[in-house]
């Protein structure tokens, strides 16, 4: 048995030989400390507050309206279709309001935002989330056409841009909040199309658009979520859109490719899907909903396990590092077999 004198002994003896290390670690300690209680503050009087959320129909936006009405904000959900808008409404209080909004529609926009400025009034609009986004197309970048890359960045990225312009005055006015959906396909691009580079994109308009309203007091945080299951990451349209892009492919091309290539592709993709995608769409919107409610909302949010551990990582390492690990997950091209 040590005794308990022989044990303070000890402990003093090591906590006096290693004064640097000790001090180094209380000042760990205290950092990590103020950082969590400072990240845990919350902004007062959030009832009286509204958030206008694109993208209700399905996924994260639709969980978010969900959440954000129970806890008792005035939510304002954009929804693409009559039918999403209803459904939405059929599960939520009086006080959220559904309205129809197509973000590539500037004219749908104005009409949005006409709604949104005579719900709020005086008292200008507190959170601006842009969650409204589409995947497809997606594939291999030589099976694309131009109208492949518009169709994607015109939703995700202009419409980002343009809902953003012409909320910002209401924003303004309550020194408000803007919520960006990214990805971490916004980090790395695992993917040919639009997809990724529309994220880089929410990426790098976020950051001017925060240094450029920070004095104005109004605050932006990223959202980069790693794989779940949403509309965006819906198999059955993947494959349907990729067997398009496949089928219109002149023959030369496709005998590049070799005639198996599609059903590996989408084999691959089919398994990353699987294998990776989280049901749990709640750990993206309680980044949301900290960044619409933190007294400091975060920079970035990275949402889920193979974000925050595999992605981001991933992110930072040098890119012949994510070009294996891409490589290993995605089928060869047949001339490529034949070297
Ligand atoms: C959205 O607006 C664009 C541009 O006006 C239009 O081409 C598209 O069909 C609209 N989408 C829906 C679902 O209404």
């Amino acid at each position: 048995m040590v005794s308990t004198e022989s044990l303070t002994a000890y402990l003093l003896d090591v906590i006096l030989s290693h004064l640097l290390l000790t001090f180094a670690s209380l000042l760990a300690t205290v950092a990590a400390i103020c950082w969590y209680i400072r990240d845990s503050l919350i902004v007062d009087g959030l009832s009286h507050k509204y958030v206008f959320i694109t993208g209700c129909d399905t996924g994260f936006g639709n969980l978010l309206a969900r959440r954000l009405d129970q806890k008792g904000f005035h939510v304002i959900a954009g929804c693409l279709t009559k039918k999403g808008a209803a459904d939405l409404a059929s599960v939520t209080s009086p006080t959220l309001k559904t309205l129809l909004l197509n973000v590539t529609d500037s004219e749908s926009i104005s009409r949005a935002v006409e709604f949104v400025r005579r719900e709020v009034g005086d008292r200008g609009l507190w959170g601006l989330v842009n969650n409204a986004g589409r995947s497809v197309p997606i594939g291999p970048t030589e099976w694309m056409q131009i109208k492949d890359f518009t169709k994607v960045l015109d939703v995700n990225l202009i419409g980002v841009i343009d809902v953003t312009l012409q909320v910002l005055p209401l924003l303004k006015k309550a020194q408000g909040r803007v919520v960006n959906v990214a990805s971490i396909l916004g980090r790395l691009s695992l993917t040919g199309g639009g997809y990724c580079l529309s994220k880089w994109g929410v990426e790098a308009f976020s950051d001017s658009l925060r240094r450029d309203m920070y004095h104005f007091g109004i605050k932006v945080s990223i959202i980069e979520p790693g794989f779940f299951k949403t509309g965006v990451t819906q198999l059955d349209l993947i494959e349907a859109d990729l067997r398009r892009l496949w089928t219109r492919l002149p023959q030369h091309v496709k005998d590049s490719y070799g005639a198996a290539y599609l059903n590996e592709y989408i084999k691959a993709q089919d398994f990353f899907m699987k294998f990776l995608c989280s049901p749990d769409l709640s750990k993206v919107t309680k980044c949301m909903e900290h960044a619409l409610t933190a007294c400091f909302p975060r920079t970035r949010y990275s949402a889920g396990w193979d974000a925050k551990l595999l992605w981001i990582p991933l992110s930072y390492l040098p890119s012949s590092v994510s070009d294996f690990l891409i490589d290993m997950l995605l089928p060869l091209p047949i001339d490529e077999r034949m070297n």
